[in-house]
Parts: structure tokens; C-alpha cells; sequence
């Protein structure tokens, strides 16, 4: 197992659409168990792949709540194949842009199919903050952040305010000061 730095936005890495995994071997599940262990670490809910800067389809995910507990979840080439007329919204944040969040409002149920650790073709019906970390982490496989469902002038705000935090860390670290911990509660 290991950590792996987590990419954040603007990277363009964050913008490429990832391309499906041909089969789940043994390659792919250390990626699904590095991936894990980087979001528990960071810490996270969901972590997509193209996050830590591999471009293939595969997600992890793991939501305690009172009312969802999923443990760990492995999924490659996750896909919604169906999806509720009925909207939710959601305070979204995302590893890769850090201490910042904002409404988002997709489906409140989907229905998503993917291949398990083992490589078996799965079906999941998710509603809740579930269905919305899956539509999140699929949204990541091509190229998708959750500023992209917001107004361009909200985002470009976050966007130049990441850059200059990017900068303020960089010479943060550069004389010896820890990164600051980030929001578990919204981390998708
Ligand atoms: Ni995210």
C-alpha cells in the first residue's frame, strides 16, 4: 500500500476524461487499495482515480453516517444507468479543492453499474449523500469537478484563490510549516 499526493485543481490532469480498465487485475487492485488508503489518509469519503493523476476509470468510496454505511467500496468503470427526475442538493467539497464547497444539485437516486475488486459486473441503487459521492467520482472519470456545475464567476473565484493558496503553501513549506488539515465532513 501506499499514499499518494493528491492533485488539485487547477491541474489540467483534472480536466482529461479517463479511459475504462480493460479488466480488474491485480494492477488495478492495488490501485483501488492505494487509492483507499491515500483517501482515508487525506481523509476523504470518495477518491476517483484521475485525483492522484492515473487516468483510468476506477473509484473508491467509503461513507459512515447514521443512516449510510457503506464500508469500502471498489469500483471500476462505474456508469449511471439510471437516474431519479428528482433533484437534491448537496454542500459539496472535493481532495482536490481543498476548503472550498458549494450546493450542487444533481439526481437524489441513481442507479449505477460497475466491476467489483474481483472484477464481477455489480448493480448499486444509491440515494442520499451515496448517490451523490457516486455521481461526484464518476463526474472526476471525465474531466468533471464540482465547480463546473457552478456559476463561472464563483468558480474562477475559487480557482484563483487555490492558486494563491498553491503559492502561499509552497513557501510555507519551503521554510518548514505544516499544511493545514482539511474538512473531512465534505471531502468527496
Ligand atoms: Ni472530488
Amino acid at each position: 500500500m501506499a499514499l499518494l499526493p493528491i492533485l488539485t485543481a487547477p491541474d489540467p490532469r483534472l480536466k482529461k476524461k479517463s479511459l475504462p480498465v480493460e479488466a480488474v487485475d491485480d494492477g488495478v487492485r492495488q490501485l483501488m487499495d492505494d487509492m483507499l488508503e491515500t483517501m482515508y489518509d487525506a481523509p476523504g469519503i470518495g477518491l476517483a482515480a484521475p485525483q492522484i493523476g492515473v487516468l483510468k476509470r476506477v473509484i473508491v468510496l467509503d461513507i459512515e453516517r447514521e443512516d449510510t454505511k457503506t464500508g469500502p467500496l471498489f469500483m471500476a468503470n462505474p456508469e449511471i444507468i439510471d437516474a431519479s427526475d428528482e433533484d437534491v442538493s448537496y454542500e459539496e467539497g472535493c481532495l482536490s479543492v481543498p476548503e472550498h464547497y458549494s450546493d450542487v444539485v444533481r439526481p437524489a437516486k441513481v442507479t449505477v453499474r460497475y466491476l467489483d475488486r474481483e472484477g464481477k459486473v455489480q448493480e448499486l441503487a444509491a440515494e442520499g449523500l451515496l448517490a451523490t459521492c457516486l455521481q461526484h467520482e464518476i463526474d472526476h472519470l471525465d474531466g468533471i469537478l464540482f465547480i463546473d456545475h457552478i456559476s463561472a464567476l464563483k468558480r474562477n473565484m475559487i480557482l484563483r484563490k487555490l492558486l494563491k493558496a498553491r503559492k502561499e503553501q509552497e513557501r510555507d513549506a519551503a521554510h518548514g510549516k505544516p499544511a493545514v488539515a482539511k474538512d473531512p465532513e465534505h471531502a468527496l
